[in-house]
């Protein structure tokens, strides 16, 4: 598919008509309604054909940022709406790739914004232009001239806070490739009366300014001047600070510029030199002093000022001051000296302030076209930007709106010239017929004022050097003479009638009817100005000044090159600059700005109609429209007219296959527009009304909806469509996809559910078999059980009888058996110890096994002692007999007993053998000795003791000395009949004797001895084996004994503790013997 280009157009939202050619109906109001609504709209810019009219916006718009030169950057002039930068590309591409010079012309009264476009011109085109160090440069110093010339060349008025007082005409010079090399700039009249005086609120130059609020102390002094400004009759007080402005900041930037521009140091400080030499001049005062000879003459006040001066400018102050009060004329060899009087001096003082001060701005120009020449020699293409002053309709008009009118008057010409030379040579080009274009050629105008034999300014020169007495009324005079027949002249005094009763023409005026309208000149200083006359004399004292540039400034003060003729008049001079001027401009492409001043206050917003209305008939704008639609109002190529048109017609919508021509010749047929009212050229249609543009352009924004309402419609259809198609398939997919689902839920619902059922069936199958099958089972168990039953019962009803008798004894027994098994069986481990002393024994586990437990007890610890016994010798054995018959005779009777268990029975402790001692009493005894010991013997009578030894054999008891071991007594043991002892603690032992024997003589023994338990058992025992009988033994604790004839009791008494623990016996009586025991 093809792709569409779309290409905006200056017809695209516009805001009113862009173009002024395409107004309609083309009048005066709507043309002003037109600008009106425009600027409201913030459009600041409207074409009049490639003619751009620049309502002054009087505030910053955001419209020449970088992106807005980016936008304007190559494209066509109509492309994009009205700017400054489309006429400013047009201009400097058609230089570049056209190799066309060209001019930019820049018109527009005081304040209107020439200046500023002007500028916005050069910024585009510096901006668009090559780049690199070296150009760089180039740009740098060609937009840093403006700040210096702006600075001497620029003043506050009335009605321009920065208005330029000279016109301005700068040659930018590119080479092939369109980067810049330099400029050449041309500078035209320069308002120098501004330098003496200033009309009401208004200043003098910013220079003046800037130098006193800028400049440092030490400058000042250096330049002998005060920061003061009403120190200086030059400078007007009433408005010396303009608003937002610093003047101090100013300086600094063209100091600074200069030094960009390539101003040396030295260079800078002589310029300002002499600036500060014209404020001093205006210091000077004269006083008037009387001569003898009765002429006025003059004599400056106070010489202090004109000794700075002349410090400054080193001019020798003799010749200065002699210059003020004389004037030399010389004719013909002759020198007549005059005096001057105040008036003259004064004037004198003005003119060399004047021309001062406009010598050094032109000494200025050509210093910065010495700057920013271009360095090389090939051929350059030039593009000029004209910023000159544009037509002056004061009240008062005077010399200088005279030449500035005259100027348009010229610049006009040339646009007339120029714009139908151009649409003529398009006629031309485009083989089209060329008929007559009515339009007013303002060259009759031109003829009156510059014509050399009867032009208004050749009739002044000619005034000025007429011979006698020559005044502004002679010239008038003269006027009224020569041009009073011309059309466009008109005078009160002329020959001609016309106007002898024309109120508005006052009799010292003459009125020119300009081709922007009737302009009213006070006649008044006409000579004067045209004079511009300066002494010799101050010229001679300035080119005498040791001061290089004052002195450079004053060739003509060289009296080696005295020229008697007089130098060219300031109208000549300017006649012959914009000759040279509109020859140059006449070489190349021209480009117009027209600038349009929108109200006086300097405001923005404000759109003050009568002003513009003002403005627009002395520009002649509506002129120029006409000029412009004198043929044919619009012309396109077949290309863009083809493209922006096409859709109107079925043939060439969308595509046109054939030639664009013929493409637009089908479209014009079909839409029926009348042949009168177009043209085809070679490449161009040319339409000669605004109003078949409008209707195509109506026919093409009605087709446009309808084509957008098409497209739409499609569009809306097609994504309608593409949604439907889409749905279609996604449901498709979405179907599938669901039906797989459902199914697959459906299937492993019915297999969920069959498996459920399956094993709901399988479940009550099993539970059916299980039921059978316990059913079975029970029906075994229950025939089983009926059977066990009926044979217990068989059985039963069989052995009944023996089951009665037998069976509970039987099964005790077995029980019984089994628990005396058990028992025993546990018995067996639970076995204690084999010790005798043990007295561990298990518990009992049943009651009724008793008495078998403590028996077994019993036998077990019989059996232990036996087996404890067993382990004895035969004299251990013997030991233990002697011990049990000592227990059984005493356990429990005697409380001695217990202490004797533990001593062994030694029985000889006395070992009679081995002692020689008892050699005697040994070998008496014959018998085996069972008891060697000695005893207390206790005394009958008195009961006290002595010691024997007690001897006793297997037959006898021996008493025995124990000193001499010689035998006291003999008892045969069949005469002892009973041993009595207390139950007590203590020794004594009776030995009863049988009544009537021998040993019985002396009664019955008593005793006492430590080892008394021992004693009485080897006495039994001895006794009973000897005599087989049992010897008695009385355990009392009173018992009788015989002693002698008496039966004394021996009692036993305890708790004596008079002899310690011994136990004490004493007799009492016959009767009593008393044992103390402790
Ligand atoms: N395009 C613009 N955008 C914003 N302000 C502007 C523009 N053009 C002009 N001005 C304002 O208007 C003032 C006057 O403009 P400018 O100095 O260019 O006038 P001029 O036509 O050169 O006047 P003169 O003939 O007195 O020199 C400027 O100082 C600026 O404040
Ligand atoms: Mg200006």
């Amino acid at each position: 598919m093809a792709k569409m280009e779309v290409k905006s157009s200056l017809l695209d939202n516009m805001i009113g008509v862009g173009d002024m050619v395409l107004l309609e109906p083309l009048n005066e109001e709507t043309f002003i309604d037109n600008l009106k609504k425009r600027f409201d709209h913030n459009e600041i810019y409207t074409y009049i054909g490639s003619v751009v009219i620049s309502v002054n916006p009087y505030r910053s718009l955001p419209i020449y940022s970088p992106e807005k030169v980016e936008d304007y950057r190559n494209r066509n002039f109509y492309e994009l709406s009205p700017h400054i930068f489309a006429l400013s590309d047009e201009a400097y591409r058609s230089l570049r790739d056209q190799d066309k010079d060209q001019c930019i012309l820049i018109t527009g009264e005081s304040g209107a914004g020439k200046t500023e476009a002007s500028k916005l011109v050069m910024s585009y085109v510096a901006a668009v232009c090559g780049k690199g160090a070296e150009v760089n440069q180039v740009k740098e110093q060609l937009l840093q001239s403006n700040p210096v010339l702006e600075a001497f060349g620029n003043a506050k008025t009335v009605r321009n806070d920065n208005s330029s007082r000279f016109g301005k005409y700068m040659d930018i010079e590119f080479d092939f490739k369109g980067d810049p090399l330099g400029g050449v700039i041309s500078n035209y009249l320069l308002e120098k009366s501004r330098v003496v005086k200033q009309p009401r609120g208004e200043r003098n130059f910013h220079v003046f300014y800037q130098l006193l609020s800028g400049a440092s102390e030490e400058l000042l002094h250096k330049l002998k001047l005060e920061r003061d400004f009403s120190r200086y009759n030059y400078l007007s007080l009433d408005s010396a600070k303009v608003n937002g402005v610093d003047d101090a900041a100013n300086f600094r930037t063209v100091r600074n510029a200069m030094q960009i521009v390539g101003f040396l140091d030295h260079e800078a400080e002589s310029v300002l030199e002499v600036v500060a030499a014209v404020l001093k001049l205006g210091n000077i005062e004269f006083k008037p002093e009387s001569r003898v000879n009765g002429l006025d003459e003059s004599k400056i006040k106070d010489k202090n000022e004109l000794k700075e001066i002349c410090e400054l400018t080193s001019i020798d102050q003799v010749v200065l001051e002699r210059a003020f009060s004389f004037r030399t004329v010389e004719a013909k060899q002759e020198k007549v000296s005059t005096t001057l009087n105040v008036a003259q001096a004064y004037y004198a003082r003005d003119a060399l302030a004047k021309n001062l001060y406009s010598r050094l701005f032109s000494w200025l120009v050509n210093r910065i076209n010495e700057s920013i020449k271009a360095q090389t020699k090939v051929r350059k293409k030039v593009m000029g930007v004209l910023d000159i002053y544009g037509f002056e309709i004061f009240e008062d008009n005077s010399f200088e709106q005279f030449i500035i009118n005259y100027c348009n008057e010229k610049l006009q010409q040339i646009f007339i010239e120029l714009t139908l030379k151009e649409e003529q040579e398009e006629y031309i080009r485009e083989d089209i017929e060329w008929t007559h274009i009515d339009y007013f050629n303002n060259a009759v105008i031109c003829d009156l004022i510059e014509n050399n034999t009867n032009g208004i300014l050749a009739m002044l020169d000619e005034e000025c050097l007429r011979p006698g007495t020559v005044t502004d009324e002679t010239f008038l005079e003269k006027l009224n003479q020569v041009c009073a027949t011309h059309q466009h002249f008109e005078s009160r005094m002329s020959k001609c009638s016309r106007f002898l009763n024309d109120t508005t023409l006052p009799h010292s005026c003459f009125r020119i009817q300009h081709y922007a309208g009737k302009v009213l000149y006070q006649v008044e200083g006409f000579v004067d100005k045209n004079n511009d006359l300066l002494y010799r004399d101050l010229s001679q004292a300035m080119w005498k000044a040791g001061h290089a540039l004052i002195n450079s400034l004053f060739p003509e003060g060289n009296p080696a090159k005295v020229n008697l003729k007089r130098p060219p008049t300031a109208g000549s001079q300017f006649k012959a600059s914009v000759a040279t001027l509109m020859k140059n401009l006449q070489t190349k492409n021209p480009n117009y700005i027209r600038c349009i001043k929108p109200n006086d206050k300097k405001a923005a917003h404000i759109f003050s109609e009568s002003l513009v209305c003002h403005q627009i008939r002395y520009l002649g704008l509506l002129e120029n429209v006409r000029v412009r639609r004198a043929g044919y109002a619009f012309r396109q190529a077949y290309e863009p007219c083809l493209e922006r048109y096409k859709m109107l017609c079925k043939q060439t919508w969308p595509h046109w296959k054939g030639p664009a021509r013929s493409g637009v010749e089908v479209l014009f047929n079909e839409l029926e527009i009348p042949v009168e009212e177009y043209s085809f050229g070679r490449s161009k249609i040319f339409i000669r009304n605004p109003r078949t543009l409008f209707q195509l352009e109506d026919l093409r924004k009605q087709r446009l909806e309808d084509l957008a309402t098409l497209i739409q419609k499609i569009y809306r259809g097609w994504k309608c469509r593409t949604r439907f198609l889409l749905m279609k398939r996604s449901q498709v997919v979405i179907a599938a996809w669901y039906r797989r689902y459902a199914q697959q839920k459906r299937y492993q619902q019915i297999k969920s559910s069959a498996l459920v059922i399956q094993s709901y069936i399988r479940g009550w199958k099993a539970r059916k078999i299980l039921r059978e099958l316990k059913h079975q089972k029970r029906c075994k168990e229950a025939a089983t059980t009926i059977a066990a039953y009926w044979h217990g019962t068989q059985v039963r009803r069989e052995y009944r009888k023996f089951f009665r008798a037998n069976a509970g004894k039987k099964i005790y027994e077995f029980t019984l058996q089994r628990i005396v098994q058990k028992y025993l069986l546990e018995m067996k481990n639970k076995m204690p110890s084999l010790s005798p002393i043990d007295k561990n024994w298990p518990s009992r586990p049943y009651l009724f096994l008793d008495s078998t437990h403590k028996e077994l007890k019993r036998i077990f610890h019989l059996w232990r002692c036996k087996k404890y016994r067993d382990q004895f010798t035969d004299q251990q054995k013997l030991i233990y007999e002697e011990k049990l018959e000592a227990s059984e005779l005493f356990k429990d009777k005697k409380a001695l007993y217990p202490s004797s268990v533990g001593q062994p029975f030694q029985g000889a402790y006395l070992e009679i053998n081995k002692n020689p001692k008892y050699k005697k009493l040994k070998d008496a005894i014959e018998e085996k000795i069972i008891i060697a010991e000695v005893v207390n013997k206790i005394n009958r009578a008195n009961g006290k003791s002595t010691s024997r030894i007690f001897l006793l054999t297997n037959n006898n008891l021996l008493l025995a000395d124990q000193k001499s071991g010689q035998i006291k007594s003999e008892v045969p043991l069949v005469d002892v009949t009973k041993v009595s002892m207390s139950s007590q603690n203590d020794g004594f032992f009776a030995v009863h004797l049988k009544e009537g024997s021998e040993a019985a003589s002396k009664g019955d023994f008593l005793f006492s001895s430590d080892h008394l338990i021992e004693m009485a058992t080897k006495l039994y025992r001895t006794t009973l084996s000897q005599t087989k009988q049992k010897l008695n033994i009385e355990i009392s604790d009173e018992f009788l004994v015989q002693f002698r004839q008496d039966k004394v009791c021996v009692k036993f008494i305890q708790g004596s503790q008079k002899n310690g623990s011994v136990p004490t016996c004493k007799r009492k009586n016959n009767r009593l013997l008393e044992v103390a025991v402790p």
